[in-house]
């Protein structure tokens, strides 16, 4: 089966052509970076309009790379939440369309499902269940994973995500825009126990293996302020900085991944999203005994088509699809959630 999936739910403005749920015929992305890049920012407005001016060029190009037509294509889908309304109406608006004028099934599409899927688009699979460690820049959630549309939360940010933390790091430090890679970059310079930054307390909060990141983040900001405050601002070494934050942001993420491993019994843990191309995220969970990880390839790990396009043969091949009045939600109150 040959399914065709769009994604646009933020500054990603992407479509790819895959067969049968794994493999990627072609899968082509095009990055709004270089508009939000002066607003250190996605800026909503930019967003929406970039989409609707280059999502019809994106899939033409998808089609072409993959040497197929619209009507060589059984399925299309499109992310429907979450993320930026205007943003994912672009997207979903142009795959119901397509739906429609080729008579194929449509499936709006769960953006973290998705990325979650992104690492089962090889050959070799992990069998469910499986533990889930899905890190991008709206979301950290860990999570047991039954099947590629069955997943129970068991942790989550009480504050900001990974990926924002990354990003509002880098940007009071002045290293790049989006944040993440930059700081990925940096910290390969510096010296990761240059800086004791602090780790958030355990706390109850509402899932067992819930995390914090506003702390790390207010702490790695204060350095700077409390450097600048002495007139010493130029001396601070931004490398050790970005080093030892990394270093304490990823020890959150796997503290509460391996309590949640304990508890599960599960040793295998699948993980997506932006923070996933991480390689000191990487290194570390492929370092750690006792732990199987998967990765999917650094480039499947941002915002792609392909992701949507895998899992949306899943459901295709199950016999589900979405009505062509599926609507974009911005937020999703209930992350598990079947298709009729
Ligand atoms: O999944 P994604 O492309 O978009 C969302 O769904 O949010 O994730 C984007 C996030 C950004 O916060 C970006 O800084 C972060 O992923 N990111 C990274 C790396 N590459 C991207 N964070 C840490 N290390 C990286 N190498
Ligand atoms: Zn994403």
């Amino acid at each position: 089966m040959i399914t065709l999936g769009i994604e646009s739910s933020c500054d990603e403005c992407a479509a790819a052509v895959v067969e049968d749920g794994k493999k990627i015929l072609s899968n082509v992305v095009a990055t709004q970076i270089p508009f939000h890049k002066e607003f250190a920012g996605v800026v909503p407005e930019i967003a929406s309009r970039k989409h609707t001016e280059w999502i019809y060029g994106v899939v033409e190009e998808a089609l072409r790379q993959a040497g197929k037509t619209p009507r060589g294509i059984d399925g299309v889908a499109a992310t429907a939440r979450p993320g930026l309304l205007g943003s994912l109406l672009v997207g979903l608006t142009f795959a119901k369309s397509f739906a429609w004028a080729m008579r194929i099934p449509f499936l709006a599409c769960n953006h973290m499902l998705a990325h979650l899927y992104a690492a089962r688009l090889c050959e070799d699979n992990p069998p469910y269940p499986y533990l889930g460690l899905l890190v991008s820049g709206g979301h950290t959630i860990i999570c047991r994973v039954d099947d590629f549309d069955t997943v129970e939360v068991m942790g989550t940010t009480i504050d900001d995500a990974a990926g924002e933390a990354f990003d509002k790091v880098a940007k009071h430090y002045d290293l790049g825009y989006p944040g993440g890679v930059y700081i990925d970059e940096a910290a390969k310079k510096g010296d990761e126990g240059a800086f004791d930054f602090p780790m958030p307390n355990l706390h109850k909060g509402e899932h067992q293996f819930d995390v914090s990141y506003s702390g790390l983040k207010t702490a790695v900001i204060n350095q700077l302020e409390q450097f600048r405050r002495k007139g010493k601002a130029g001396e601070i070494n931004v490398n050790d900085v970005a080093a030892s934050f990394q270093k304490t942001a990823v020890e959150i993420l796997l503290r509460a991944l391996f309590r949640a491993c304990q508890s599960s019994g599960i040793k295998t843990v699948v993980s997506g999203g932006g923070v996933a191309a991480n390689s000191y995220l990487r290194r570390r969970l492929a370092l750690q005994g006792g732990v199987d990880c998967v990765f999917p390839p650094p480039e499947l790990c941002g915002d792609n088509g392909a992701m949507v396009a895998g899992i949306a043969c899943q459901y295709f091949l199950r016999g589900e699809s979405s009505p062509l009045s599926e609507t974009a939600c911005a937020r999703v109150k209930e992350f598990r959630r079947r298709y009729p």
